[in-house]
C-alpha cells in the first residue's frame, strides 16, 4: 500500500476548490454526466471514490456506493455527504481487488483517477467489476496514458535515485512505485482486456488533463 504522507486526504479535499475552477473539472464533469444520463441508473459503484469529488454528478442515481481503502479519504467523503445532504450515497472501506459486494448487484461502475495510476488496470480489476455488475451494466473509467517523455523521466529518476538527498527520496520513491503500476496500455490492449471479461468497449477517447493524457473509457458488460 502506498503512503501518501500526512494530511493527504485533507489536502486532496482542499484541492477540490482549485479543480472546480479548472478546465480539467469541466472535461471530467461533462464526460461523467454525458455517460450517466444514457440510462436510468439504480445502483452505481464509485470505485476509489476518494473524498467523493464526483458525487455531485450522481444526484440522479437512485443509490451510490463510494468504495475506497483509505480511511482518511472516506472520512472526508463522509463529511461531504453530510454537508451536501446526499441521501442516496453510502460508503464502504475495501480493496478494489476484493469487493465485499454481491454478484450482479450494480448497474453502473465508475472509477476516476485510480486505474493505471494507483492500481494496475488488469484482469483482476475486470474480474471483480465484471462480477458485481449486472449484464448490460456499464463500467466507465479513466486510465493514465504514459507518454515517451514520462518514460524517459522515470528512467532518469531511477538512475539518479541513489544520489538524491534524503529529504527528496521519500517523494521520488513514491513516484517510482506509482509509475510501475501504470502498465503500458493502448486502445487495442484495453479493448482486448475488456473482451477477455465479456465487456464490449462503447467508447475510448483520449483527453489531456493537467499536462498528462488520459484514456476515458466506457465499456458494457455483455448479456450472457
Ligand atoms: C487520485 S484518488 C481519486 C479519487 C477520486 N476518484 C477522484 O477522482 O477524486 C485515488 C483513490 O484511489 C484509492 N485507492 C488506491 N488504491 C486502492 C485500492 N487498491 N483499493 C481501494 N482504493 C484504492 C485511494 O485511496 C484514493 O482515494
Amino acid at each position: 500500500m502506498l503512503y501518501h504522507g500526512k494530511n493527504h486526504a485533507e489536502k486532496y479535499a482542499k484541492s477540490d476548490q482549485i479543480l472546480f475552477k479548472s478546465k480539467d473539472h469541466v472535461i471530467i464533469r461533462l464526460w461523467l454526466s454525458n455517460n450517466l444520463k444514457q440510462k436510468k441508473i439504480q445502483r452505481l459503484l464509485d470505485l476509489g471514490c476518494g473524498t467523493g469529488r464526483w458525487f455531485h454528478t450522481m444526484e440522479s442515481v437512485d443509490f451510490v456506493l463510494g468504495a475506497d481503502f483509505s480511511f482518511d479519504m472516506l472520512k472526508k467523503a463522509k463529511e461531504k455527504i453530510i454537508e451536501k445532504g446526499y441521501i442516496n450515497t453510502e460508503l464502504i472501506r475495501c480493496e478494489i481487488s476484493n469487493l465485499p459486494l454481491k454478484k450482479e448487484s450494480f448497474d453502473y461502475c465508475i472509477s476516476i483517477g485510480v486505474l493505471a495510476e494507483h492500481v494496475p488496470l488488469n484482469d483482476e480489476v475486470f474480474l471483480e467489476v465484471g462480477r458485481i455488475l449486472k449484464s448490460g451494466g456499464i463500467f466507465s473509467f479513466t486510465a493514465q496514458k504514459i507518454g515517451e517523455i514520462s518514460r524517459l523521466k522515470m528512467k532518469g529518476l531511477q538512475f539518479l535515485f541513489p544520489v538524491f538527498p534524503y529529504f527528496l527520496k521519500e517523494k521520488i520513491e513514491l513516484q517510482i512505485k506509482t509509475f510501475h503500476k501504470r502498465l503500458d496500455h493502448n486502445k487495442q490492449s484495453i479493448t482486448e482486456l475488456a473482451k477477455r471479461h465479456n465487456f464490449k468497449i462503447n467508447k475510448i477517447e483520449v483527453k489531456s488533463l493537467n499536462k498528462s493524457d488520459f484514456y476515458f473509457i466506457s465499456a458494457e458488460k455483455e448479456y450472457r
